[in-house]
């Protein structure tokens, strides 16, 4: 028979995982402590956007008319044990407040919650970003608090899905890593990613800590390779270069690839800052801490790029302060193709020079509710031309494709002024300064 697939929390990660678990033929049950939520998937809806997830979810959810009826929603944990052959855990680990470390509090109380109910051999999968060592403690609260014993078993299996295009790398994923401690558990694993692996993405079988530390590494590794290109913006603009030439001319060299070589305001989102952070709380904590001081450094070279936004837009009003001046920006999500605010660099600018005193009107074509939930007191607008009206300066904060296609003839003549400020050096320079504008990016020359 089919395995039967649970899968333990329904936030981003979760609800991507489930669809697309019952897009490769299983039999799915998901889980969440959020009734809401449950209710909201249920009904075939996704609580938020993310591109061909909803179509998914539609074509398998039970209950919709024409679905495959694979995947069905509850809130019961009785019941998910009953169901399930494997279990996937994907609830988030996120920054502890006032803390490095990540917050491991909605993973225990799954595995708290879950363990009770196994009452015959399941594979509990870990999906979470958790610090290393988590794998091999949560093993032995499993076959300690499971009914059936040793007969509950666990592996890892980090996730590395890129909001805007978690359904294609869930179901298309560049590489499978799994964490195991037996036999059992590999052969279950490649059956349920058997789909994928046929299609040719690599099975990579590890032990609880590499896994565990795969996940980490690789968006320690993405973030350093932000914050290198950003570090040499700066030069760049000490020295009167061009970092989008730069990045370009380095990029043809295959063993540093053209990929995450942008620079701008930085990385941001519910992932890379909090797991740089937690990573070098954790080998702190195994006396490996001077290992990761390197990434104090990814981080606050990071950190430093909203600053230095905020200030080329002090500059760009007049120099001294942003008092009476008004200031439109365009984006507020933490990238393109996601309405996620979590860390986002363009928020985060928005709200320094609004609590300085700037009159800040926002538009992001997605994040308009949750950036609204985040910092209620900034101006919104319906339309990137309503927030640029009557602006002494232009920031554009997010790259949406939106943006590119603006007119830059149309969006002059209701500025105040025509300075813009590019913040992810996106936008086609010459098209701007064609229009009058005064263009400026971060890392290149300003003529
Ligand atoms: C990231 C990892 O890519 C993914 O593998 C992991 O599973 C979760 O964390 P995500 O948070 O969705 O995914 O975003 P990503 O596309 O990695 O971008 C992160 C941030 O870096 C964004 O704010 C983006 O704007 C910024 N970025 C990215 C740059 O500033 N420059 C670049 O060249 C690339």
């Amino acid at each position: 028979m089919a395995l039967r697939i649970t899968v333990i929390g329904t936030g981003y990660l979760g609800a991507t995982h489930a669809a697309a678990m019952a897009e490769l033929g299983f039999e799915v049950l998901g889980l969440d402590v959020v009734p809401e939520k449950i209710e909201l998937l249920q009904a075939g809806r996704v609580p938020m956007y993310e591109p061909g997830l909803e179509e998914i979810l539609q074509k398998h959810v039970a209950g919709i008319p024409g679905s495959t009826g694979r995947l069905r929603f509850t809130t019961s944990w009785e019941e998910v044990g009953d169901f399930g052959d494997v279990h996937f855990v994907c609830v988030n680990t996120p920054q502890k407040h006032g803390e490095y470390a990540c917050d491991m509090s909605y993973v225990d109380s799954a595995f708290a919650s879950l363990a009770p109910h196994l009452t015959r051999p399941a594979l509990v999968v870990g999906k979470s970003t958790v610090p290393v060592g988590s794998a091999a403690r949560l093993a032995e609260l499993l076959a300690r608090l499971a009914p059936v014993g040793a007969d509950a078993e666990l592996a890892w299996n980090p996730e590395f899905l890129r909001e805007g295009f978690a359904v294609k790398d869930t179901l298309h994923p560049d590489r499978i890593v799994v964490g195991v401690e037996s036999e059992r558990s590999e052969k279950l694993l490649r059956e349920v990613y058997a789909v994928p692996v046929a299609e040719g993405s690599p099975f990579v079988v590890t032990d609880f800590p590499t896994a565990e530390l795969v996940k980490t590494a690789a968006n320690s590794f993405l973030a350093t390779k932000i914050s290198f290109i950003n570090a040499m913006a700066e030069v760049c603009e000490a020295a009167d270069g061009d970092v989008v030439k730069l990045a370009e001319a380095i990029g043809h060299d295959e063993r540093i690839g053209s990929k995450f070589l942008r620079a701008g305001i930085g990385f941001g989102g519910g992932c890379l800052p909090k797991d740089i952070r937690a990573f070098m709380a954790r080998a702190g904590e195994l006396g490996a801490d001077q290992a990761l001081t390197f990434l104090r450094e990814v981080d606050s070279i990071n950190m430093r790029r909203r600053g230095h936004m905020v200030e080329l837009a002090r500059e760009a009003v007049g120099g001294s302060s942003f008092l009476g001046t008004r200031v439109a920006v365009l984006g507020a999500t933490f990238k393109p193709d996601s309405d996620d605010v979590r860390d986002s660099p363009a928020l985060n600018v928005a709200g320094q020079i609004h609590l300085q005193g700037g009159q800040v009107t926002v538009f992001d074509p997605k994040g308009m509710e949750n950036a609204r939930r985040l910092f209620p007191t900034l101006g919104y607008a319906d339309t990137a031309l309503d927030a640029v009206r009557g602006a002494d300066v232009v920031l554009h904060l997010t790259e949406w494709r939106e943006f590119r296609e603006l007119d830059p003839e149309a969006l002059g003549e209701v500025a105040a002024h025509r300075i813009l400020l590019d913040g992810r050096n996106a936008l086609d320079s010459a098209v701007w300064r064609a229009a009058g504008w005064t263009y400026r990016a971060m890392g290149r020359p300003t003529a």
